[in-house]
């Protein structure tokens, strides 16, 4: 058993096997570094976990939902619905088409998006929504299509935490119009950075390649018709990336076990608010996010002791000062959580011993 007092441990932990360092030195061997063989290969086992028709690899989740938003058109003028518990890179991907993002507030279960609040949200000019996989379970996606699909809305499904997860048996990051995923190292599933953008229409996946790539016709070198960037991803991040996935079920496996463990060592403890998982939902355990009140003092209290933790995120978006000017009225779940939310440590190596005293800490300091 290890000494408890000599304890460090992080609130997430990439895990990097020896599969990883062969497959890495191996395109070194190939003398091939990018856009290769590693990417394709990606590309087709990603696109096969999710069920979707296509999957682009690119060199980062926000790129991802760049290009995501350019696919369906957005553009100056248009309204874009965001969680206002949400990543920063969720609303920038919003801004950078000059659109104008809108936060709608979130559910009180999942913490993802309110299709109520989203309703109450919509406007003549509103083209799409997006929906974060919040911590790695749904919202729910067939109210948001109700609400969306009579009146023309894209859905995008922002997954970077939801891969592994699924919602009414159907893969996350396949939900939406267009959905994407993020490989960056905290991640359940790492590329070092990177991302994947997933879609069922062949004329999305062609020209998300294009803008991937400088918008180059892929059959006519230097000859460039979109607009594009450079978010091509490297061999040697897409072979990591597909060794990681490899391990796919053994891994979700594990941090639903942690999961539970952590539900049932922490249930005597009224003070605190434990994730729920709601009906027909998966989850891919990418956070393990509780609501505590004082929750910077406990988590100063965990960090003394060895114990780090996450907050994912401390602030509604539109608190953030480039958001201000969007801020058209308070989301009060989501502004509750942002003050309460801590996320505890939970990765694939975590031991029993690690994980009891993360518990035992919490025990000993909230009863
Ligand atoms: C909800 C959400 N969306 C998008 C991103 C962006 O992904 P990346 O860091 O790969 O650009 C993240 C990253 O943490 C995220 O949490």
């Amino acid at each position: 058993m290890q000494d408890r007092g000599s304890m460090k441990i992080p609130w997430a932990k990439p895990y990097i096997g020896r599969s990883e360092l062969e497959e890495v030195k191996a395109c070194f061997d190939r003398s091939w570094l990018s856009m290769g063989q590693k990417v394709e290969e990606l590309e087709e086992f990603a696109s096969g976990i999710v069920g979707s028709s296509y999957g682009v690899a690119v060199n980062s989740g926000t790129a991802a939902l760049d290009i995501a938003l350019k696919l369906i058109g957005v553009g100056p003028g248009d309204e874009v619905i965001v969680p206002a518990l949400a990543y920063i890179a969720t609303a920038n991907a919003v801004l950078y088409q000059q659109a104008r993002p809108v936060f709608a507030d979130i559910d009180e279960k999942s913490y993802c998006i309110c299709p109520k609040s989203v309703e109450h949200n919509i406007t003549d000019k509103t083209k799409a929504v997006i929906a974060i996989d919040y911590a790695g379970q749904a919202p729910d996606y067939n109210a948001l299509r109700d609400v969306l699909g009579k009146r023309g809305i894209f859905l995008i499904e922002d997954g970077a935490p939801g891969l592994g997860g699924s919602y009414r048996g159907k893969p996350l990051c396949s939900r939406g119009d267009v959905s994407i995923t993020s490989f960056h190292m905290a991640k359940i599933f790492t590329s070092v950075e990177g991302g994947m953008l997933f879609t069922d229409k062949q004329q999305w996946d062609a020209v998300a390649r294009m803008i991937r790539s400088q918008g180059e016709d892929p059959s006519l070198k230097y000859h460039h018709p979109v607009l594009g960037h450079n978010y091509r991803m490297s061999d040697i991040y897409a072979a990591i990336g597909l060794e990681q996935l490899k391990r796919f079920d053994a891994v979700l496996n594990k941090r639903a076990v942690l999961a539970q463990h952590y539900s049932q060592g922490l249930s005597s403890l009224n003070s605190m608010v434990l994730p729920r998982v709601l009906d027909g939902n998966k989850h891919a355990w990418f956070l393990y996010p509780v609501l505590v009140s004082d929750r910077d003092k406990i988590a100063a209290l965990l960090k003394a002791e060895g114990i780090e933790t996450n907050i994912s995120w401390p602030m509604p978006v539109y608190e953030q000062k480039i958001y201000k000017q969007y801020f058209k009225e308070e989301c009060s779940v989501a502004k509750r959580i942002t003050q309460t939310v801590l996320c505890l440590p939970i990765y694939y190596e975590m031991t029993e011993d690690e994980q009891d005293y993360v518990i035992d800490t919490l025990v000993s300091l909230l009863r």
